[in-house]
């Protein structure tokens, strides 16, 4: 189910595949702690026009992690706010009317569906996108929300060391403001306190204002330095 190939050479450990599956946007990660060098990066993009793809993406980067990308003419795709979670206050993992229990296979067409419908067309999930947020980290909870047996929200949190990441939150647009997300985030944050960690990081687009309301209420606090999408076109020849 996994689209991402990994491109090694000298120290450099880069990840590379499709946006989403769209065969003419790639999308090129480094790995996380190794800062890429400049012949690995070109050396990505060079096959990456050979794969045909007409742009490249890169995935939230940090503030450290960015420099080597604009060295080479990536620029800000769009900006994200990073907030973080210091478990002392965790909402209620429950909303009436609603239930929450683990996530399974079967799941995935109807979580899918509401991710679908949650996100617009550049951020929404497909399936491998939804299985690389699910194995992202060492450890992971997928849990989604029901009512009526019908499946109207999830959330995705993995978890590597003592930091949790909430990693995808979705509710269907049609019950937005009845307390699901809230009881969706405070699974997650109880399943991270459980488990020992120190802290929840969370990001969300900018222009997100409901998201990051519900953050904030729920106890985040935005960090001060945030997370960019980059992107380069691919059209204009070797970027050396
Ligand atoms: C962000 C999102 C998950 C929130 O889900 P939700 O189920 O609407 O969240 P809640 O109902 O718990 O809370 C949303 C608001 O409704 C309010 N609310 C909660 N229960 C309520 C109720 N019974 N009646 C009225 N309002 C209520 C909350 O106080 C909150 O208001 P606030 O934002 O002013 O604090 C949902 O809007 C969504 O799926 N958005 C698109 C995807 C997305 O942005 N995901 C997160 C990006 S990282």
């Amino acid at each position: 189910m996994r689209r991402l190939d990994t491109i090694t050479g000298g120290a450099d450990r880069l990840r590379i595949g499709s946006w989403r599956g769209d065969p003419s946007v790639a999308l090129l990660s480094p790995t996380p702690g190794i800062t890429p060098s400049s012949s690995g990066l070109a050396r990505a993009l060079d096959e990456l026009r050979a794969r045909g793809y007409r742009s490249v993406l890169t995935p939230a980067l940090t503030a450290i992690e960015q420099p080597p990308f604009a060295a080479i003419g990536f620029t800000v795709h769009e900006r994200l706010h990073l907030l973080g979670h210091d478990l002392r206050r965790v909402p209620e993992p429950r909303a009436p009317g609603t239930r929450l229990r683990r996530g399974r296979q079967r799941d995935i067409t109807d979580v899918l569906a509401v991710d679908g419908l949650a996100f617009d067309r550049f951020w929404r999930f497909d399936a491998p996108g939804l299985a690389d947020a699910r194995t992202a980290t060492p450890h992971a909870r997928f849990r989604v929300a029901t009512v009526d047996g019908r499946v109207v929200g999830y959330h995705v949190t993995g978890r590597a060391g003592t930091l949790g990441y909430l990693q995808r939150l979705a509710v269907h647009p049609d019950l937005h403001g009845r307390g699901i997300g809230t009881a969706l985030v405070g699974d997650s944050l109880d399943w991270c306190r459980r488990k020992g960690c120190a802290s929840v990081l969370v990001n969300t687009q900018e222009g997100n204002r409901r998201a990051l309301r519900l953050y904030e209420h729920l106890g985040f606090r935005t960090e001060p330095t945030g997370l960019a999408v980059l992107e380069l076109p691919l059209d204009d020849g070797p970027a050396r």
